[in-house]
């Protein structure tokens, strides 16, 4: 299960989106229903009812928060156990289950861990402006068609900032680049991942720089004296040729609400600006770092290519083979 994603926390939507009704998503090629249980505690199941295979997410939410399944009404707790078998009193319930996931709902986005486990071995890493008191923040999600590896290069890609984005950000990069103008990308490991800091010709922004949360996350840190102000780009994986991105801005100044829309349409404009670049890259996936030709100022992205194929790629996660309680009674 989630072939080349296995056993890591990751965003899936923002969480505003999962309502009362439940919703199908697709996670690195994994069919799954995501509902709420009458607490509004969020939920993630297999997207395939154990009994013949239909879409539980066509089913509906019971009174007592169950799915329950549009075919022959088996319910389900969000634990994955089976409450109840209709005209069945006499079933086996303790050998009747589907695959849950952790689930954990923070920062309005919902993060889940890519093995159904009972207990992951950690929590997700947050990035901290998406909780930080007082400031205020956009929100936008929209699907690519690209595999989410490009997508989260272009995040860590400093060096194509004045080229794609020559309408919006890289405006004020340009005025600074000169014919032999030579760009450093330092790279430093951090608990979380790495920080890239870029310098042209010897000048750097204080305090620019941007962070990579494994295992795909982007957080943009724009330097205002004695403010925050971040971008977040998450490059959630649908399948080997969707990618689910999730822009989140973040910022302690010019908090009115009614400036939110001003934000978020400059985020959706680099965003926009991005995406052609990443559809068309080819191979879909990226590939090994010994393939492409790479110059000095690909550090950032050599390093995701790094992490990618030596430890996320050779990923996997088993089914989980059987419950090992019997169900909730009630
Ligand atoms: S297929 Fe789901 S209860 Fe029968
Ligand atoms: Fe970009």
């Amino acid at each position: 299960m989630f072939e080349g994603f296995a056993h890591v926390w990751t965003p899936v939507i923002l969480a505003s989106s999962l309502r009362r009704r439940p919703l199908p998503v697709t996670l690195a090629g994994e069919r799954l229903v995501l509902f709420r249980d009458r607490d509004g505690r969020a939920h993630a199941l297999l997207d395939r009812c154990p009994h013949r295979g239909v879409a539980l997410s066509l089913g509906r939410v019971t009174g007592d928060g169950c799915l329950e399944c549009p075919f022959h009404a088996w319910k389900f707790q969000g634990d994955g156990c089976v409450r109840e078998v209709p005209l069945n009193p006499d079933a086996k319930r303790e050998h009747l289950f589907t695959q849950s996931f952790p689930v954990r709902e923070v920062g309005n986005v919902l993060w889940l861990y890519t093995a159904p486990v009972a207990e992951p071995p950690c929590e997700p890493t947050l990035p901290e402006a998406l909780t930080l008191e007082g400031a205020a923040r956009t929100y936008f999600q929209v699907e690519w068609n690209a595999h989410w590896t490009r997508a989260m290069e272009n995040m860590l890609d400093s060096p194509h900032v004045p080229y794609v984005h020559k309408a919006t950000i890289g405006r004020f990069v340009r005025p600074y680049l000169k014919p032999g103008s030579r760009m450093e990308t330092g790279w430093e490991d951090t608990p979380y991942g790495g920080r890239t800091v870029s310098q042209v010709d010897g000048q750097a922004e204080p305090g620019a720089c941007l962070d990579f949360f494994r295992p795909n996350m982007m957080v943009l840190n724009i330097p205002i004296p004695g403010k925050v102000f971040r971008m977040h780009a998450f490059c959630v994986p649908v399948d080997a040729a969707r990618v689910r991105m999730i822009i989140i801005g973040a910022r302690t100044f010019a908090t009115l609400p009614l400036l939110n829309p001003f934000f978020n349409h400059t985020n959706k404009k680099i965003a926009a600006e991005d995406k052609a670049v990443v559809e068309s890259s080819y191979p879909v996936e990226v590939p090994g770092p010994a393939e492409e030709q790479s110059v000095r100022t690909d550090r950032a992205t050599l390093q995701f290519r790094k992490y990618y194929h030596s430890e996320l790629k050779p990923s996997s996660a088993a089914p989980r083979a059987r419950r090992a309680l019997p169900p909730a009674e009630g």
